[in-house]
């Protein structure tokens, strides 16, 4: 049987990078098969220091802006992973599986790990196992996740055929479903993914923001000495991550999107991209609002959620604990 299954972390406001990487697929998953999991992975964020009352409102956040993005959890099962303990319990023994080298050189690890002062904690380091728990302890069979994920699904997939050969023919190997939007960039360096953790506050574009802020983020993004709009994502990675923003927002092709802006100077062009960045989002910004004051409501949701998740994960791990000689 095919079984959905992808996470998000619950890192504060998610951003276009999310959505079109990932819940846009999401959404439109969960209308074609039976079988959808999705999970707000609140323990891969502990893996970066949070301040408790904060953590617990972004995990409330990401849940109203999931649901306000279109995830029914009468179509899925929409859960917080720290609810289902058997993922951790599960990372452990895949983490019994893992090299130490084999998960070196993930760029999780490698680039916080390079940056200054900041000595990185044995959770992160294992990360990308605990990613492979989540996917397997449900014996997911297809991954929903952006272009950046891709290392972490080979991991999963290796994973899954080392147990296997190990302890017999029990996970599927699971495959990656990937968003038809490349990665999407941060606005003020073309070169990096747009992230919830850049530290340049104007690069990330939030599904939450303003119109006002969208205008700004849009004026201040970094593009070059050309002013006509061409997409050549090597040789002009700003304009042409201007073109992959419009082209997820409007849903037309690159080649489509071009053809329309022939005769356009970039200052002109950030105008129209910003403005159908808010009129895309404008709906879901509201609903998002309207789901956060009702704070029971998103509880309720998760709580039920994390209740399905359970009847799925522990046959399953029951059955890992006979298999690795628990029982
Ligand atoms: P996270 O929380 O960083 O991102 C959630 C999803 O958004 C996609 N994404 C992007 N896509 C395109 N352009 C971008 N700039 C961009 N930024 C983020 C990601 O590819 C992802 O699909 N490790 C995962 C969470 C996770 C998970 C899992 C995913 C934990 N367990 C099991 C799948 C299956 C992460 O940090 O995603």
């Amino acid at each position: 049987m095919d079984r959905i299954f992808s996470g998000i972390q619950p890192t504060g406001k998610l951003h276009l990078g999310n959505y079109f990487g990932a819940i846009q697929n999401w959404v439109r998953l969960q209308e074609e098969y039976n079988s959808v999991l999705y999970s707000i992975v609140d323990l891969h964020a502990l893996t970066v220091p949070r301040e408790p009352a904060v953590f617990r409102q972004s995990i409330l956040d990401t849940t109203a802006t999931l649901l306000a993005c279109g995830i029914n959890p009468e179509k899925c099962l929409l859960f917080l992973q720290s609810q289902v303990p058997e993922h951790a319990e599960l990372g452990w023994i895949l983490g019994c599986l893992t090299s130490m080298p084999r998960i070196q050189s993930f760029p999780q690890w490698k680039v916080k790990n390079a940056s200054q002062n900041y000595e990185g904690t044995v959770g992160l380091f294992t990360y990308p196992v605990l990613q492979a728990a989540d996917i397997l302890l449900y014996k997911s069979t297809h991954v929903p996740v952006g272009e950046d994920q891709v290392l972490h699904l080979e991991l999963a997939r290796d994973i899954a055929q080392h147990f296997n050969k190990k302890y017999g023919n029990f996970f599927p190997v699971p495959k990656a479903i990937l968003s038809t939007t490349k990665k999407i960039k941060s606005l003020r360096d073309p070169t990096a993914k747009m992230s919830k953790s850049d530290p340049q506050k104007l690069g990330t574009l939030n599904i939450t923001d303003s119109p006002e802020e969208i205008v700004l983020k849009f004026r201040k993004a970094v593009t070059d000495f050309t002013s006509e709009v061409t997409y050549d994502p090597d040789s002009r990675p700003g304009v042409s991550n201007l073109v992959t923003i419009h082209a997820a927002v409007t849903g037309l092709s690159i080649k489509e999107v071009v053809h329309q802006c022939v005769g356009l100077d970039t200052a002109h062009y950030k105008g129209i991209v910003a403005e159908a960045v808010i009129q895309k989002f404008a709906p879901i910004r509201n609903e998002i609002k309207r789901l956060q004051e009702d704070k029971s409501h998103l509880e309720k949701v998760l709580q039920a959620g994390a209740e399905k998740a359970k009847e799925l994960a522990s046959p399953v791990y029951q059955e890992i604990r006979r298999l690795v000689g628990f029982q």
